[in-house]
């Protein structure tokens, strides 16, 4: 996704994602260096695998590795970077853009010819809507998400810190300094991470080092869809309800931009210049059998939707 264009509080368009004007910036040794993820729709697996191994009924898989001893967000050709089949359309929910990629047994370590879809649809109702679904031929993990970089002042701010979120989750998943979950899901009772009420992301950000880069175990985590995150960007009155079928949500808050990439209209990406909102199963579900099982089976259709609704606050 490399731009999404949504009305402020008078009725202007800005454009709320970060990225490029064009796919050189996406292309360059800086982009590929410092490995942002902008808009990018990720697979098989969002987020971390510790050390890049898993066992899975009895056999263990190796997986590439990326990030330090771990595998991140599908490796080193995860599915940001592979070709898919586009087709655009239109359902009566709105416009559709229809995404379908083969990843073949054995790619990056995974087991499994994984058929994968996913289809945006922009809606009537100014709502961003993500379906994804897969199938497999062996027993595989699978976590998609989406992976783009918000900003709701569209370029007024140049950065998130006063956008105030709100996260219908009473825990979250405690990582270990390689953000590696260790297995505990902590109350944020009291902590800066409790986001149960409406905080402005600058406002405690001091006591998290790094920043947010976090996953929330999202409260109404039942069949169907429920809320994850609320989002009020003041200066432009802009705001953004997700909502999802998946357990939790790494907020995360741009920690690693670093001003060395410049973007759409010359913008500079400093740190914290946008934040995701990746809904998914835990990180490192695979080695975690007490988190929900992110393990499709063949016969089996993965199927998870998130939508992101916008409006403005007046
Ligand atoms: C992860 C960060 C990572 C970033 C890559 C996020 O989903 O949680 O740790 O650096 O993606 O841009």
């Amino acid at each position: 996704m490399t731009s999404l264009l949504v009305p402020d509080k008078a009725g202007k368009l800005g454009d709320i994602v970060l990225g490029f004007d064009n796919v050189s910036g996406y292309q360059s040794p800086e982009y590929q260096k410092s490995g942002p993820y902008f808009g990018a729709l990720i697979g098989r697996y969002g987020n971390r695998i510790a050390k890049g191994q898993f066992t899975l009924e009895g056999k263990t898989y190796t997986l590439a590795k990326n990030n330090g001893p771990n595998h991140l967000h599908g490796g080193l050709k995860g599915f940001d970077k592979v070709i898919w089949q586009a087709e655009p359309g239109s359902s009566a929910a709105g416009q559709t853009l229809k995404l379908t990629y083969q990843s073949k047994d054995g790619e990056e370590g995974y087991p499994g010819n994984l058929t994968v879809t996913v289809v945006y649809t922009l809606t009537q109702d100014d709502a961003l809507q993500i379906d994804y679904s897969a199938t497999t031929d062996k027993a595989t993990p699978v976590n998609l998400t989406n992976h783009s970089y918000f900003n709701l002042s569209a370029g007024q701010r140049p950065d998130v810190l006063a956008h105030q979120v709100t996260l219908p989750a009473d825990r979250y998943t405690v990582v270990d300094a390689d953000l590696i979950p260790t297995g505990e899901l902590r109350a944020v009772k009291g902590t800066a991470f409790d986001f149960t009420t409406a905080h402005a992301i600058g406002e405690r950000i001091a006591q998290v080092p790094g920043g947010y880069d976090h996953n929330w175990v999202l409260n109404a985590a039942t069949e169907g869809q429920h809320p994850a995150a609320t989002v009020y960007e003041p200066t432009s009155g802009r705001t953004m309800q997700v909502s999802t079928t998946e357990p939790g949500v790494q907020f995360y808050t741009g920690n690693f931009l670093d001003g060395s990439l410049t973007g759409k209209g010359g913008r500079v990406y400093g740190k914290h210049a946008g934040f995701c909102l990746e809904t998914q199963h835990f990180p490192d579900s695979p080695n975690q059998p007490k988190f929900p099982s992110t393990t499709l089976q063949p016969g089996q259709t993965l199927r998870s939707t998130t939508t992101y609704q916008f409006g403005v606050r007046k």
